[in-house]
This record gives structure tokens, C-alpha cells and sequence, in this order.
């Protein structure tokens, strides 16, 4: 409060807008915006008006009328002509801000939206659904009286989306894209190909869908229960479905940008027609792995012709100025092992691998280039020698982003580890299995789009920023949806509004809202990093100490013990409660009087008190840390699969401060997932440790170099599929200790993995 007023009198001093107190919840916030005097009443009377013969404006009208059905329940009609006398109305007029540009003003008499083009039209609409849908209210609206203009930061404001590793259907993109232009983002960078699929149909190669648009899932995901039969598990994206999701983005103000990825990541195609390759049979099963795979192109004619055949059929079904090829961890043992290849880097006269990549991807450039499109590629496209017109795309730092500024080519900056949308988002047990390491919604919204790295001269060649969504690790249509919102919200104001109108609390203010439209939206956000979190723990005299946090930490964390629904006037937590044993605990964050995210509930029991997710303990390592899914559901039927944490190079867990001066129980519950990944050499230093009993054991340490003071054979519970339990006592020693569990095992795959351990008095 104090805040607000300290800066409306600093606007006031300097005469400027009220912009700062910023009473209108618009995201991404606008270049300006000021608060009038009363408010338009939008009812299902409303009429939006556009000129006569303005088709353009006219479906922006007809998609508004839509937007606010889809919210609000309400249809305005749209008609051409001006209002009547006295009408109070929604007018679509052409005329100002230019390219994505718009004004919106917002009166009580009417609402009139202006803008030269089209793609203005549809964002001033979009600002002011936005107006219109605070909440999850429906019917008649006081949409708040205002005066926008507006403009964006970067030309590209994109997303990628990984349809290769995991597929999702037509449907959860066209919601994905409902999403993204609510929210002004306009690239969708499309991952079509990797070394685990290929999923856009092309005509001349139809192997290429039929053979390797499918894959066998790994481990016992791979084979049907019933059956003992492989199952066979993807999908594809037919022509016909690309024109209709290039049209139906298009008129979201979206460009699809067509990822074919090359020399590398191409076990796909290689599988489909092995002649483009290096092998004669590139193993087609390990498709389900994930990880960097040594099969490259070849550089024969036929392959260019190959290539240049497929992005022919590419081109004709994308419009994008920008045809993106990859270029990224094209590892060079294949190209360095082979005569042919080895003479060719002589013939050509280039250096070495890295200067034939160069050659490969120039020789590409000149195709797209041809057909008057512009080639992007990863930030490896940079070594050898960058082609003369190619955009890079910096994923690996911004150190390619200053690489190719400094030579004056455009770059799009979507860095990990920022930007890289398969990181969880908080610490909470309700994140979707990815990436260990967080990059949560502030993290995102902080990120730098203009690194002091780089000279003003350099920063001009900035075209934008993208967040990647790669789906390793993302198996379901709803997850990929959760990975993606609501940080795209964050990463759509960083994209959209000027740095200097950028702010992390005015943004959380407006969360609120931006959960409610997403969900009007049909748009699965992850509500997880604003929810309470409880951490139970034994307390005094048989009591349970619970502590709450939460992810983002915005607001306030409420709760009840006496079993009521918590509401903005429940306690606010703040310290550790002590509770009787068998209360049960209910908490939820709210901001101010709205909530944010679900209620999360407890039961503090002794056990609980007592037992710790695989996710809460720490890991030994950090090399490839994952929350990595189990390849059998949970109960060995259908249903849930259970979720490790598990650094993939040393599955090894700490269990913090374990008091042994008394004898203990260790009870856990463990599986065993597929070690399916292609690290080459590095997979050797991956220590296996030899098994006593056939199942293997899970074994307990004293600090992970101490003395093993517990050896547990799995037995039937280290056979899977699904979890199992086993249990053993510790011997008592005198104090506190950290606890390393590590198992043994056979073999590195199925890789034992542990679940869930607690340590409960008595033996
Ligand atoms: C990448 O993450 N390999 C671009």
C-alpha cells in the first residue's frame, strides 16, 4: 500500500501517466496503460462492430465474440457498420499502432480497438478479453474504463514444443496455442524429429511416419501385461492436420516454425531408409532411449536430394520465414570412423568434422534460401563456420547468441537453464516428473533478455526469446501443458513489455487472474509451485512438528487443523505447528482474499512424521539428476506410475540426521526403471555394484564413504514390475548420521530405484 502511494506520487510529481499503480490486469503488461473513470458494461447484448468488408477484422471480431464464450458464457453479435446513436459497443477501426501494435480504449459510452493490421486487431481483442476475464465468474461484466497503447518488445516471442520424444495430439496443441496468443506469444517452434520419431508425414517418404512414427516404450511399458505382446506406442501429424494447425495458429497471430533437425539426432529416418545413413542397421529399438546418439546423416548426393525433398514438402506446408534444422549435438564419432567421410573432408577441403557440419548445413541454407526462406539452427551451428544468412538459436548459455551477434547474424535467445521448460518448477511432490533442477515461474520472469554481455549493436541482432519444452521426460498430454504454464505466462511479459515496465510483484498481483483465464481457456496450469507444502517431522512429547512453505512464496499460506476447508480467514502460518498426532492438516495460499492454486491436506501421523519421498532426500551426485518415471504403474496394473528421484550416473540417496543410538526399522519402497539413455563412453563410469543375493540388496552407509551398516535383500521386490517393500534393522550407533542408501544389482538396467523410506522406532 505504501508502495502504491509512494509511487503515484512520483507519477505525479513527474506528470506522467498513472502507470505505476497499474490498476488493470493486463499480462504481458503493456507499453501504456491508464486507468479512466467508470466502466463499460459487457453484456450478451454487446454488439462488436467492424467496417463493411473488412474480412480481417471481422473474424478478429467473430474469435473475441468466441474468446469471451469460452470465459464468460456470453456471445456478443458481430455486425458491420458503424453503432447506432447512443450504442454502447465494442468497434474493431483500422488506423495507428502499426505491425502488432494496437490501441484500446475502453469507455463507458464504448469500447473501440484500433490498430493498421490485422495481428494489432487481434492483440487489442486479446487485451481486451483480458479486461473482461478477471476470474471464473460468467454472464455480464464491468470490463474496468481505460486507455492502452501498446507495442511488443521482441519480434519473437516463442515456444518450443517437443512433438518427437513424447507426442501430443492435434487437440492439446490447438489449446497450447489457445494459450499462447492469450498471452501475445507468437512463435511455435516445432520439434518434429528427433532420434526417437519422426511425425510429420511426408509424401515421398512415407517410411518415415509409417516406420518411425512409432516406437516400443522401454521396460515393462514396452510390453503389453496381458499379452506378453510389444506394444507400440506414438503417433503422427498428416499433412492435412499441419495445414489446419498452421491455419488455425496463423489466425492466432502465431507463426509455426518447422523444426527438420540434421546432421544429427537422426536415428528416426535412419531406421526408416538406413541408405541416408552411416550403417547399414541402425538399431531400431533403441529409439526408446533418451540422450545424445551417434548416428549422423551421410553426406552423399542422394541424402541432399533426400533433404531437400523433405523440406520441399516442409516448405510448401509452413509459410515461416524460418525453417529451422537443428544442428545441435551431432556427435562426430560416426563421420570421424568413416573413409568415405574422411575422404570427402579432404575433397572438400574443409578442416575437419566440425568444418563438414558447416559445408552440410551451407549446403542446406542455399536450398531454403532458394525458396526464399531463412534457416535457423541451434548455437552448434556456429562451429565450423556459421552459413552466410543463418539465424542461431542459443541454447547452450548466450554464449552463441554473442557468437553470432558479433558476426552480425540474428539470434533468438532460449537458454538453458532458464528457458529450458523440462526443469520442475518448484520442489513440491506434485510436480510432473523432468528435470530435477528448478526453473520456477520467477526465475523465468526474471530472465535477462538483454545480457550486458552483449554491446547495444550486438542486442539489436536480438530477434527474441523462446522457452524449449523437451518431452524425455513428459509422457502425457496434460503434463506437457503443465510444463508449459503458467511459466509461458512469465516468459510472454519478459518477451512482450519494455524491461522498465517489467516487475516481479506487479506480475504476481495479476496471478489470479491469469490462473482463471488459463482455465477458461481449457489450459492445464501448474498450480503446484503456489501450493502449501508440509514437511512433517517427530515433535516434543509424541506431538508432530509440520512446517509449510511453498514453492513461490507469494501471499500467504493459511490453514485449519479441525478439518474445515481453509479460506482467506483461516491462521496465517507462521511458525512450525506442533500437532496432536492424527490431526489432520489443511492449507492453502491465498493472495489477499483470492487463492491461489488447491487446497493441499495432511493427516500427522507418527509414520508420516517419519517417512521421506525419494524427492525429499538429497542425492549423492548431480550429474543427470531426474524425477524420473517408473516404466510399470504403481500397483503392477494400471493407474499411476510411481515418480524417483534419481541421479541416472549414481543412483545413490541421503537420508539427513538419523539418530541410530536406538535400534531402528528402515522400511522402503523401491522399483526399478529402464537405464535407457545414449551417454556413450560416460555410461562406463557408471559403478554397478555386484549383488549377494539374486534380486540384488538395498544397502545403508554411513555417509556415503562410511561403514555399511545394513545390507537388505530385495528379493520379490526387486523383481518388479511396479514397487515393493522391504524392510531391515539398523544397528544402533552412538549419535546422528547421515544415512547413503545405495542397491546393487546384476546390471545397470533395470536400474533399482528407491521410492519412499522410513525409519520407525523398535525393530
Ligand atoms: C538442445 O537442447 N539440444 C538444443
Amino acid at each position: 500500500m505504501i508502495k502504491v502511494l509512494l509511487l503515484a506520487t512520483a507519477a505525479m510529481a513527474f506528470a506522467v501517466p498513472v502507470l505505476a499503480a497499474e490498476p488493470l490486469s493486463l499480462t504481458p503488461a503493456p507499453a501504456k496503460a491508464e486507468r479512466a473513470d467508470g466502466v463499460f458494461r459487457l453484456t450478451a447484448a454487446t454488439r462488436i462492430h467492424v467496417a463493411k468488408g473488412d474480412v480481417e477484422a471481422r473474424g478478429v471480431a467473430l474469435q473475441l465474440a468466441d474468446l469471451l464464450h469460452r470465459a464468460r458464457g456470453l456471445r456478443p453479435m458481430v455486425v458491420e457498420g458503424e453503432p447506432a446513436a447512443g450504442e454502447a459497443a465494442i468497434s474493431l477501426v483500422r488506423g495507428g499502432p502499426d505491425g502488432e501494435g494496437y490501441a484500446l480504449d475502453v469507455a463507458p459510452g464504448g469500447v473501440k480497438i484500433t490498430a493498421l493490421k490485422r495481428a494489432g486487431l487481434f492483440y487489442g481483442a486479446v487485451s481486451l478479453w483480458q479486461l473482461a476475464v478477471q476470474d471464473d465468474s460468467k454472464g455480464p461484466v464491468d470490463v474496468p474504463a481505460a486507455k492502452v497503447e501498446d507495442a511488443p518488445r521482441f519480434a519473437w516471442r516463442g515456444f518450443m514444443l517437443d512433438s518427437a520424444r513424447h507426442y501430443q495430439s492435434v487437440e492439446t496443441i490447438r489449446t497450447i496455442i489457445d494459450g499462447m496468443a492469450a498471452h501475445k506469444l507468437n512463435t511455435l517452434h516445432w520439434h518434429l524429429v528427433d532420434d526417437q520419431a519422426w511425425r510429420i508425414e511426408i509424401k515421398k517418404y512415407p517410411k518415415l511416419t509409417q516406420v518411425s512414427g512409432w516406437r516400443q516404450p522401454a521396460g515393462a511399458a514396452g510390453r503389453d501385461p496381458k499379452t506378453g505382446k510389444p506394444v507400440r506406442y506414438g503417433g503422427i501429424y498428416t499433412q492435412d492436420q499441419v495445414r489446419d494447425l498452421v491455419a488455425y495458429a496463423a489466425a492466432r497471430n502465431i507463426t509455426i516454425v518447422p523444426e527438420i533437425e540434421m546432421p544429427g539426432h537422426a536415428l528416426a529416418p535412419l531406421v526408416a531408409y538406413p541408405k541416408l545413413g552411416l550403417t547399414p542397421n541402425p538399431p531400431a529399438l533403441a529409439r526408446h532411449d533418451w540422450g545424445i546418439f551417434p548416428y549422423l546423416y551421410n553426406v552423399e548426393d542422394g541424402t541432399f536430394d533426400f533433404l531437400n525433398d523433405v523440406l520441399d514438402e516442409v516448405m510448401d506446408l509452413f509459410p515461416s520465414e524460418y525453417i529451422h534444422v537443428g544442428g545441435d549435438e551431432a556427435v562426430k564419432d560416426q563421420w570421424k570412423a568413416s573413409p568415405v567421410i574422411q575422404a570427402k573432408i579432404k575433397e572438400l577441403g574443409v578442416k575437419d568434422e566440425h568444418g563438414l557440419q558447416s559445408w552440410f548445413i551451407q549446403r542446406v541454407e542455399k536450398h531454403i534460401n532458394g525458396r526464399g526462406r531463412r534457416l535457423i539452427g541451434w548455437d552448434e551451428i556456429l562451429e565450423g563456420g556459421l552459413a552466410p544468412n543463418a539465424t542461431v538459436m542459443s541454447w547452450r548459455g548466450i554464449d552463441g547468441a554473442i557468437a553470432a551477434a558479433s558476426q552480425g547474424h540474428d539470434t533468438v535467445l532460449s537458454p538453458e537453464p532458464t528457458l529450458y521448460f523440462d526443469r520442475r518448477q518448484s520442489a513440491s511432490l506434485d510436480e510432473p516428473p523432468g528435470r530435477i533442477i528448478i526453473s520456477s515461474l520467477k526465475d523465468v520472469y526474471q530472465f535477462d533478455a538483454a545480457p550486458d554481455a552483449l554491446t547495444a549493436d550486438q542486442r539489436k541482432h536480438i530477434l527474441g526469446v523462446q522457452a524449449n519444452l523437451w518431452t524425455e521426460h513428459v509422457r502425457t498430454d496434460e503434463r506437457a501443458q503443465l510444463m508449459a504454464f503458467p511459466r509461458l505466462v512469465a516468459l510472454a511479459e519478459t518477451a512482450w513489455t519494455k524491461e522498465e515496465r517489467r516487475d516481479w510483484d506487479g506480475f504476481t498481483t495479476r496471478l489470479p487472474a491469469e490462473m482463471a483465464r488459463l482455465k477458461a481457456l481449457g489450459v492445464a496450469a501448474d498450480t503446484a509451485p503456489f501450493e502449501p507444502q508440509a514437511t512433517l517431522r517427530p515433535g516434543q512429547g509424541g506431538a508432530i512438528a509440520a512446517s509449510l512453505s511453498s514453492g513461490l512464496a507469494i501471499g500467504q499460506l493459511r490453514y485449519t487443523t479441525d478439518g474445515a476447508e481453509p479460506t482467506a480467514a483461516s491462521p496465517a502460518y507462521g511458525e512450525a505447528l506442533s500437532l496432536k498426532a492424527g490431526t489432520v492438516l489443511k492449507a492453502r495460499s491465498f493472495l489477499g482474499e483470492q487463492p491461489l492454486g488447491r487446497t493441499r491436506v495432511w493427516t500427522a501421523t507418527e509414520l508420516a512424521a517419519n517417512t521421506r519421498e525419494s524427492r525429499q532426500l538429497e542425492l549423492c551426485g548431480a550429474a543427470i539428476p531426474l524425477m524420473f518415471e517408473d516404466d510399470a504403474p504403481k500397483n503392477g496394473r494400471d493407474g499411476d506410475r510411481a515418480v524417483f528421484a534419481i541421479d541416472v550416473m549414481n543412483p545413490c540417496w541421503i537420508w539427513k540426521g538419523a539418530d541410530l543410538s536406538k535400534p531402528l526399522t528402515l522400511t522402503a519402497r523401491v522399483g526399478q526403471a529402464p537405464w535407457n539413455f545414449q551417454i556413450g563412453a560416460a555410461k562406463d563410469q557408471i559403478v554397478v555394484r555386484k549383488p549377494a543375493t539374486p534380486d540384488g540388496e538395498l544397502e545403508v552407509r554411513l555417509g556415503c564413504k562410511g561403514e555399511r551398516i545394513a545390507v537388505i535383500p530385495l528379493g520379490k521386490a526387486g523383481r518388479g514390475p511396479g514397487l515393493g517393500t522391504v524392510s531391515g534393522v539398523l544397528p544402533v550407533r552412538e549419535g546422528v548420521h547421515d544415512l547413503c542408501l545405495t542397491f546393487t544389482a546384476k546390471s545397470l538396467d533395470p536400474m533399482p530405484a528407491l521410492d519412499r523410506v522410513s525409519l520407525t522406532a523398535g525393530q
